[in-house]
């Protein structure tokens, strides 16, 4: 079966080569004090919570979006913060996603990328909103000092490389250069996580400049961790409301490959590599 580690050294990818490609400007979150990152502000739990239970206000609709995308504002008490809200009634239906939600698979991304501690994707809920259930993610205010596309390009950078794994580990169908989110501090983040998770290899990426190489020692730590994670079923009873049973065990086969392997994956050849557009 085609999985990444049998194909041979694939041609080069044209990624980021749109050259004139620039950063979209962003409108400025609200009082946004948790939007500098997970470690930041109301992080962690506490980010997680507020974007469960805080009161949700619809701020204006992200029109680059293929979904239904909106900013909005989460509060509760006297904490703020800015956050995506997709719900699912704005999903359009996909033939290679059949089963679950596109919202489900973005809080499925979250937990694993938290099991793992790559801390790659923001704090991501199942919650009820102003167009009924949907996702809601922490909004990262992104380092407005880093070129997205030099980024992307970069095969320097060990969160960028985390970011490549834990796609690798999800079978990201869609890792554009407009979802890295490089926080102020320092910490590089991804977003728009719904097509992940497919049973069959799909890897579709911007991040394909570790294709074949060794992969460092803090990427076969934090895989480790997931694998026991995953062997346990800790992992299974959490992702189980968004992923199938076949979703759940080819994710730990995956997991398992590269730990076997121990190598990034190559491109597939049944299915193009780089997202259209890259950006
Ligand atoms: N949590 C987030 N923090 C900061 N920016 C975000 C976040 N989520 C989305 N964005 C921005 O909004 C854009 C559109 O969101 P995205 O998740 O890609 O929507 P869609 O699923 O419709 O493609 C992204 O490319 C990114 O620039
Ligand atoms: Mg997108």
């Amino acid at each position: 079966m085609l999985d990444g580690f049998a194909s041979p050294p694939p041609r080069r990818p044209g990624a980021g080569r749109r050259s004139g490609a620039k950063r979209r400007d962003r409108a400025t979150p609200p009082e946004a004090d948790g939007s500098g990152g997970p470690a930041s502000g109301p992080g962690g739990e506490a980010a997680l919570q507020l974007l469960e239970q805080g009161s949700l206000e619809i701020l204006g609709r992200l029109v680059e979006a293929s979904n239904e995308t909106w900013y909005c504002a989460v509060s509760s008490g006297g904490t703020q913060a800015a956050c995506v809200y997709k719900p699912v009634a704005g999903e359009r239906p996909l033939w290679d996603f059949p089963t679950g939600t596109l919202a489900g698979r973005e809080v499925a991304a979250y937990v694993v990328s938290r099991a793992a501690s790559w801390d790659v994707v923001p704090p991501t809920v199942m919650r009820d909103g102003p167009y009924g259930p949907g996702m809601c993610q922490l909004w990262i205010d992104i380092d407005p000092q880093i070129d997205l596309i030099e980024l992307a390009r970069r095969a320097d950078h060990p969160g960028l490389r985390d970011l490549a794994v834990f796609d690798a580990v999800v079978n990201n169908a869609d890792r554009k250069i407009g979802h890295l989110l490089p926080a102020p501090g320092g910490h590089l983040l991804g977003c728009d996580h719904g097509v992940c998770f497919a049973e069959d290899y799909k890897l579709r990426t911007v991040l394909w400049q570790w294709r074949g190489k060794s992969l460092p020692g803090r990427a076969v730590e934090a895989l480790r961790r997931l694998y026991a994670l995953l062997e346990s079923g800790e992992l299974a009873a959490e992702l189980s409301p968004w992923l199938s049973p076949g979703e759940l065990t080819a994710m730990t086969i995956r997991v398992e490959k590269l730990l076997k392997h121990r190598v990034h994956p190559y491109p597939p050849e049944d299915w193009p590599a780089i997202p259209w557009p890259p950006y």
